[in-house]
């Protein structure tokens, strides 16, 4: 059954043009149709390139503007219009505007975890794979980074040079587990190296032996030497590379590690988005495109 789906979408990609994107959170039956699959930041290069009129995003909504903004004479469809990501919500333009105010020697980061309208009012836009990198090449000494105190933490520690703000949002899925979860999964585990997404607080990324974006702890377990690994992040992950390693071992940090907005689309969602029966066309003003693109052009200049 999953492979006749499968095979149906691929048939209706090719006849009508239509590209998918997924998000490496996704599902494994989706990701195998998928022409692109990769973190945030793979996404967005990706949405550069694509040739074709109709791109199926298979992520959350910002995932589904950012490709828009980016390609804004395509067709953009969400596969499933219920997938937002609740930081994203968490702050307003105008809420944004205001901060600005109280700091206006202070260039705002906007994590690509943020709506449309938040990234007309940003300097910059950063993701997990490429935050770090983009705070050292810009030339501005002044960083207030949104909206995620986590990730925001993480690469101030890496950027010492820079002076940094935070607003105090994040990911309600990562923000979740605490230093004890950590300390519970490596003593269950003691041989597994942690592996850990910085959206995760600062006292579980302390105990952590590497952290990264998706895309990011899975090359490195796909690089590493050792044969066992704690994955901080959705659990999707650990499935992924489970599916792909069978000589290695990968545990979740928690077997509540879901982020139920990444786990709501189906592969029939995908097929009634490919076949225009189903998922939601993004549609974004021209002005909030001009004036949103810029600071996500700006990433892909400064992220290399
Ligand atoms: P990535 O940069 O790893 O894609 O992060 C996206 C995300 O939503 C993680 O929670
Ligand atoms: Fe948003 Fe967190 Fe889900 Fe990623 S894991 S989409 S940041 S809620």
């Amino acid at each position: 059954m999953i492979k006749d789906l499968q095979q149906k979408i691929l048939d209706e990609t090719k006849k009508r043009g239509v590209c998918v994107l997924a998000h490496s959170y996704m599902s494994e039956e989706i990701c195998e149709i998928a022409e692109y699959v990769g973190d945030s930041y793979a996404l967005a290069s990706a949405a550069k390139k694509v040739k074709c009129p109709t791109v199926v995003v298979c992520g959350v909504r910002f995932m589904a503007e950012t490709v828009k903004m980016l390609s804004p004479e395509k067709r953009v469809v969400l596969a499933n219009p219920l997938a937002a990501c609740p930081m994203a919500e968490q702050f307003s333009r105008e809420d944004i505007v205001e901060v600005k105010k109280r700091y206006p020697d202070y260039a705002v980061v906007a994590y690509i975890n943020t709506t449309a309208e938040v990234k007309t009012v940003a300097d910059v836009c950063v993701t997990s794979s490429s935050a770090v990198k983009i705070c050292r090449a810009m030339p501005e000494k002044n960083l207030l980074f949104i909206p995620d105190i986590n990730l925001g933490t993480y690469v101030a520690s890496q950027v010492p040079e820079k002076n940094f703000k935070f607003l105090s949002g994040g990911c309600p899925t990562h923000a979740r587990f605490e230093k004890s979860h950590a300390e519970e999964a490596k003593r269950a585990h003691p041989n597994a190296l942690l592996l850990v997404h910085p959206e995760c607080r600062p006292e579980v990324c302390e105990l952590a032996d590497y952290i990264g974006s998706t895309s990011g702890i899975m090359d490195f377990a796909t690089e590493s030497d050792a044969k066992e690994f704690i994955i901080g992040t959705e659990n999707s992950i650990v499935q992924h590379l489970q599916t792909k390693f069978a000589d290695k071992k990968f545990y979740p940090l928690s077997r509540d590690f879901f982020c139920h907005n990444m786990r709501v689309t189906t592969l029939r969602d995908v097929y009634d988005a490919v076949t225009g029966e189903g998922g939601e066309e993004i549609v974004l003003d021209g002005k909030t495109i001009a004036d949103g693109v810029k600071c996500i052009e700006r990433m892909i200049k400064l992220g290399g």
